[in-house]
């Protein structure tokens, strides 16, 4: 291809225009005239599933073999941004040999709500751990010349009529929340393209949207890549474009080619905005084609080595009573549940993809370790809710003549997918029943949970040891056999909260909305809400076991104080105490002591994972800047990070925090407040400027006429009762408005005075 700009003044509108849609399902469109070639966009995110017959969206036909790594949700809890690369470039690499432009992923909403059918494709409910998860993977990927697809921009939090659900938030919580979880990625990785979202924000759909195309995206953030519309999500394209939006997935017809055409003409849509995205278009399209690499072949041996890898890294191990785990080789085991010959490795919909190399947990055993003694048994039906009592006894008569019972549990496949949400956090009652089964037998239960995301456990004591699996993958079943015996050490942390029920969660009074959802929990989303709520939870955000322990001291803050244009840097040491070698995920979390707005107990501003050997110690450091500190200032329209102390929390878990320390941060912001005649008077009090015109308004103010002159005597002369009443009304006066107050200053205040006021606190 040309030099772009002199390509585009060659083409015509109808050329231009019919550049801004595909030109088929999974094809950009191509111009052979000037060499303008199509490249292909396809899911994505934690495998290829590249279609080469028939095409959907939704996981409905078939793709070629491609590795399975563990999906976001499961991967996340590896907290290893070093790992989620090395898949992004093993991504990469099948891209290429597929001659796969651009991988449609990775997901970066964030967890609203345990109940988002799509959960195990996001990464986290906590939008630091999410950004960075979503950067990695797409640097990852990048780097071999392939692009990727940040989606769903922006606030797809549920799957209950995504296509038309308007989202209500306000601004605050879209940015410290849900825009937060994409902006590192954007920012530092920049994604070739960002998928727009089905639904509407604030009134707008996302594929159009003013504030998160223009504003926030394109100018704020300086994304300069191609916008692509979630598969149909673009509805008006003309307008779209005037905002930053550019290209409509899949091919949809002649109509939207000449809707655009007419659009221009008639002057609804410049032709300068058109050829913005025509231009970012055919640089996607020209990186495409320049980073192809005919006859590259990747090794599907060692990818499935890095999947297995990648599944014993995001499990996480959640319970492990008196070291029932790790088992020794010598124990004879009962391996119980359906799962064990049909595992959930994967989640339902367009990421669903076809493995290269999978096996099942017995077959592994079978396979790879004849010195194992194990047994089998179903225990219960996989796809129905009902107890079999045959299989209950088959799998009662197993543990029995075994040393330990290894049961595999979860949501069944059609549970949990792209397109719907749950209803509820339960696994399926044939389950629950059998794990209190064999619980009786009094044989240690070492349970192995299969679900993209939360699920209830009122069953928890009934299991003796539990690993949370995830959907983690086609090297699942190996990395399994890995972590029960010890071959690889749990280091997974869970990357969101596990309440104790689904009426704890955050928005459960109203989730799924369907016309309008409104998130009035605002920024309190995950631990951000168990907190404040002070809610015990079954297994808070970052807990995770290991088969060893570790030890956290020295922490220290290279200085007390700081400006918020300065960084600070925190360091501290971990040592492994324990006698196995092991990986820790060291967590710094940030408090604001004191806030003139509600923020969260703590949030999450930085995590290192370290490995050791036992008896080794490492030192590690994190570096905290302005947007450590900061809340989005809604008035302001920016970030602030309050003058005033801080707490540097760092621990194990968001809630076994080992360390403490505190730091001052000075704001050097600007902006003032302007104020209007609703300026309470306890506003007005802290205005330095102001105090000479507060004791004369005060002295005016009139006592509420409703008192009798006889009991306000009676009051004032009872000295107990009228410290109170003064205290009263002190507090009833904090709360009024300026404008008020002259109201009722029998006319000493009017007009000019409060005029005369505002002229002094907003010149100041
Ligand atoms: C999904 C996207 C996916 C696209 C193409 C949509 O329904 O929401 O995540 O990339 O289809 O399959």
């Amino acid at each position: 291809m040309k030099d772009l700009d002199e390509l585009i003044q060659n083409l015509t509108l109808e050329e231009k225009a019919g550049l801004c849609q595909g030109a088929s399902f999974w094809f950009t469109k191509e111009m052979e005239k000037y060499e303008i070639p199509g490249i292909m966009m396809t899911d994505g995110p934690h495998g290829l599933r590249k279609q080469t017959e028939e095409t959907d969206h939704l996981g409905v036909n078939k793709s070629i073999p491609a590795t399975c790594f563990p999906s976001a949700a499961a991967i996340a809890n590896s907290w290893d941004q070093e790992l989620v690369r090395e898949i992004g470039e093993a991504l990469g690499e099948e891209c290429l040999q597929e001659e796969v432009s651009v991988l449609l992923g990775p997901g970066a909403n964030i967890k609203r709500s345990p109940l988002c059918g799509r959960n195990f494709e996001y990464f986290s409910e906590d939008p630091y751990l999410s950004s960075q998860m979503a950067k990695s993977h797409i640097i990852g990927v990048q780097s071999k010349g392939v692009g990727t697809s940040l989606k769903h921009f922006a606030m797809n939090n549920q799957e209950t009529r995504r296509m038309t659900v308007n989202v209500s938030a306000d601004e605050r919580t879209m940015r410290e929340i849900y825009l937060a979880s994409f902006e590192a990625a954007v920012k530092e990785a920049k994604p070739w393209t960002i998928m727009g979202a089905y639904n509407k924000v604030n009134g707008e759909y996302c594929c159009e949207s003013h504030h998160l195309l223009r504003e926030i995206l394109r100018e704020e953030w300086g994304y300069e890549g191609v916008v692509v519309s979630d598969w149909g999500a673009a509805n008006d394209q003309p307008g779209g474009i005037e905002e930053g939006f550019d290209l409509r997935m899949p091919y949809a017809g002649e109509a939207y080619t000449e809707e655009l055409i007419k659009a221009v003409e008639e002057g609804k849509l410049s032709e300068e905005r058109l050829d913005e995205t025509v231009k970012r278009i055919l640089t996607m399209a020209k990186k495409g084609q320049e980073n192809k690499r005919p006859g590259s072949v990747y090794d599907a041996r060692a990818h499935h080595e890095l999947a297995v890898r990648a599944a014993a890294a995001s499990a996480v191990l959640l319970k492990n009573e008196c070291g029932v785990l790790p088992l020794d080789k010598k124990e004879k085991i009962a391996v119980i549940g359906g799962f064990a010959k049909n595992v959930r490795y994967q989640g339902g919909g367009s990421s669903h993809v076809i493995p290269t190399f999978h096996r099942e947990l017995t077959e592994v055993l079978t396979q790879d370790y004849p010195e194992i003694a194990f047994s089998f048994a179903r225990g219960y039906r996989l796809k129905k809710d009902e107890v079999d009592e045959d299989f209950v006894a088959e799998a009662l008569e197993k543990v029995r003549s075994a040393d330990k019972a290894v049961v595999l549990i979860g949501l069944p496949d059609g549970w949990e997918s792209e397109g719907f949400d749950r209803k509820h956090l339960r696994i399926p009652s044939n389950q629950i029943d059998l794990l209190g089964r064999l619980k009786a037998t009094g044989k240690p239960v070492i349970a192995l949970l299969f679900a993209g995301a939360p699920v209830e456990m009122p069953w928890i004591d009934t299991v003796d040891a539990l690993y949370a699996m995830y959907t983690g993958g086609q090297g699942v079943a190996e990395a399994m056999v890995q972590l029960l015996y010890g071959i690889s050490s749990p280091c997974g942390k869970l990357a969101e909260t596990y309440p104790m029920e689904l009426a704890h969660t955050p928005c459960s009074l109203t989730f799924p909305q369907k016309e309008n959802a409104v998130y009035e929990e605002g920024i309190f989303v995950g631990y951000r809400y168990y907190d404040r709520k002070a809610f015990p939870v079954r297994f808070p955000f970052g807990h995770g076991l290991s088969y060893t322990q570790w030890e956290y001291s020295d922490l220290k803050i290279d200085r007390k104080q700081m400006l918020d244009a300065e960084e600070a840097v925190v360091s501290l040491s971990v040592r492994n105490v324990g006698d196995r070698e092991g990986k820790e995920v060291v967590q710094l979390y940030i408090r604001d002591v004191e806030s003139s707005v509600p923020r969260p107990e703590k949030e999450l501003k930085g995590f290192v994972k370290v490995s050791c050997k036992p008896g080794e110690k490492k030192t590690v450091q994190f570096r905290l800047n302005k947007r450590s500190f900061a809340f989005w200032h809604q008035e302001m329209g920016d970030w602030y990070a309050e003058s005033g102390e801080y707490e540097i929390l760092a621990g194990a878990s968001s809630r076994d925090i080992r360390l403490k320390e505190r730091i001052q941060v000075e704001s050097t912001a600007k902006w003032k407040k302007h104020y209007d005649a609703f300026i309470t008077m306890g506003e007005l009090m802290e205005l330095p400027e102001a105090q000479p015109i507060i004791g004369a308004m005060m002295s005016s103010y009139q006592m509420p006429q409703s008192m009798s002159e006889e009991e306000k005597q009676r009051l004032l002369e009872d000295e107990d009762s009228t410290e109170e009443i003064a205290m009263d009304y002190a507090a009833m006066g904090m709360d009024m408005p300026l404008i008020k107050v002259a109201a009722m200053s029998g006319g000493a205040f009017g007009a000019e005075q409060i005029a005369g006021i505002l002229e002094t606190i907003n010149k100041a």
